[in-house]
């Protein structure tokens, strides 16, 4: 093996950037586990593998490099001491960046970066933080010599719709929303409430933020985020609140929309009916829909809805899934199994979900989560109606929108799908419907891979278009360069 060309690279950066380089340096390489950015043909799977000891000369410094490759696609690491020299890496002349406290995983630094809107392949050497030995990661992208630290992720701003918008969280879920919302002429944002400064808080500055309560209003500003207020000022200059919080957790912020007297819609982790109904654009009444407090359908309940739209329900006899979760997002490597399957001992909530917004619909889900996050996969087992036949079903299909048929014999590399997406953190907001002959008449056998972190934004973008836009609550505080004053 030799010293793969993004490692000579760094190494290169980090030494002309120190005062007095070194006579020699030791240095540990994690590499990804293809020895490039990007999915691995070959493992390692749950391991690590020793590629030994590697000799090389940078400059004037005799450098060792021992290396081994994880099951990881996203960076290089590369991990050294320069005694007396630290603190110059990092510095402003040297080229390296280094990373907000926030940042403390490669899962979240591929995140920071999506967030300011530069792609998986990030030019830069970024330093972690909170390592007293330096640890520093690059991409196979590295430009030692890039002056691009950071790119405008703002979107073309929207001309300020009627429908003033404000979002509670900016985790994977609230930060599309906000991204959407800024650019769409239907909406104007009138702020964002946070109680943390996340990557996506750091990196993106123009958004209006307002804080959760005293201690985060106390906080934010000691993190060099501005705040503009604090939730409740925000929920009198809005029209809806779109609840981007934790699953389960709305119920604790309802009784706030309520007070405030705001429109609000929750997300689909929520199960707690009170919270109202489970609605779909496409498959419930106008009244449902702009009703005072929806749910909006999770994941893979908006995948399967967006199928049963297409087909029509009265054409369905019965579906029946199984569905393949991924164990975590792509922003939270801590959440998931790192390997085996976790089968889902009793009947999942999607069934159960679909039928709730399409009453009287046979339909039954198992579910079970394997160690992924590139987006959730489902076999759907659709019987048809004697009305409806295959041939015309599949016609339904291709005529749909926000479905994706793939071509018979292709297959869908989710991975891959993602990767080639020019859209912000590569996302797909269609869902992907191959069709598999399985030689079963009357019935269609279906795999459905969906990105399940945006597939549910265009969705949640129609029910808060169904939002009555009000006359001012109250004057907006300047909702910077997203919107216009409410008070107008
Ligand atoms: N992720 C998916 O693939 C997906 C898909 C469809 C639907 N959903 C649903 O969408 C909802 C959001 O999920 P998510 O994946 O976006 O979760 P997430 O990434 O964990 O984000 C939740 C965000 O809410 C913030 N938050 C929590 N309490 C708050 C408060 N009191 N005030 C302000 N912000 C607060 C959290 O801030 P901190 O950073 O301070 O914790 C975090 O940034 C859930 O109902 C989920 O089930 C998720």
């Amino acid at each position: 093996m030799t010293v793969p060309a993004p490692v000579r690279s760094a190494l290169g950066l980090l030494l002309a950037g120190v005062q007095n380089p070194p006579a020699d340096l030791q240095a540990l390489v994690i590499a990804p586990a293809a020895g490039r950015c990007g999915p691995a043909a070959n493992g390692p799977v749950d391991a690590f593998r020793d590629h030994g000891v590697l000799h090389t000369t940078v400059g004037t410094t005799a450098v060792t490099l021992r290396v081994l490759s994880a099951q990881h696609t996203r960076c290089w690491l590369l991990s050294c001491d320069l005694p007396g020299q630290m603190s110059s890496v990092g510095g402003p002349m040297s080229g390296v960046e280094v990373l907000p406290a926030a940042v403390t995983d490669t899962a979240q630094l591929n995140e920071f970066m999506l967030d300011r809107g530069l792609g998986g392949d990030w030019p830069q050497v970024v330093r972690f933080g909170s390592a007293d030995r330096l640890l520093v990661a690059f991409t196979d992208g590295i430009r030692p010599h890039a002056a691009v630290h950071a790119r405008d992720a703002s979107p073309k701003p929207s001309r300020g719709g009627d429908i003033r918008v404000a979002v509670l969280g900016a985790g994977v879920i609230g930060k599309r929303v906000i991204h959407e919302v800024m650019s769409d002429d239907r909406f104007t944002l009138a702020g964002v409430v946070v109680r943390s400064a996340n990557t996506f808080v750091h990196a993106r500055p123009d958004v209006p933020y307002y804080a959760f309560d005293e201690d985060t209003a106390r906080t934010l500003p000691t993190q060099g985020v501005g705040v503009r207020g604090r939730l409740e000022d925000l929920l009198t200059q809005a029209d809806v609140v779109i609840d981007c919080g934790p699953s389960r957790s709305g119920a604790a912020r309802a009784a706030l929309y309520r007070e405030a007297g705001i429109r609000s819609v929750f997300c689909g982790g929520e199960r707690d009916s009170t919270l109202g109904p489970v609605v779909h654009p496409a498959l419930s009444s106008e009244e449902l829909l702009s009703a005072q407090s929806v749910r909006l359908t999770s994941c893979n309940t908006t995948a399967l809805a967006r199928v049963v739209a297409a087909l029509a329900p009265a054409s369905i006899a019965e579906v029946d899934v199984t569905v393949v979760r991924c164990c975590t997002d792509t922003d939270k490597a801590g959440k998931g199994i790192t390997n085996g399957a976790v089968l889902g001992p009793t009947p999942s909530h999607h069934a159960q979900d679909l039928v709730s917004v399409v009453p009287g619909l046979r339909a039954s889900s198992l579910a079970l989560t394997v160690p992924m996050d590139a987006g959730h996969v489902i076999h759907a087992r659709i019987s048809l109606a004697p009305q409806l036949s295959r041939r015309a079903a599949l016609a339904r299909l291709a005529d749909a929108s926000r479905l994706n048929v793939i071509h018979e014999g292709s297959t869908i590399d989710q991975v891959h799908r993602r990767a080639t997406m020019k859209t912000p953190w590569h996302n797909r907001y269609d869902l992907d419907v191959q069709v598999v002959d399985t030689g079963t008449p009357d019935r269609l056998d279906l795999w459905l891979a969906l990105d399940n972190e945006a597939i549910t934004i265009p969705e949640a973008l129609d029910v808060l278009a169904a939002t009555t836009a009000g006359p001012a609550r109250g004057e907006t505080v300047g909702a910077g360069p997203v919107g216009k004053n409410a008070a107008t």
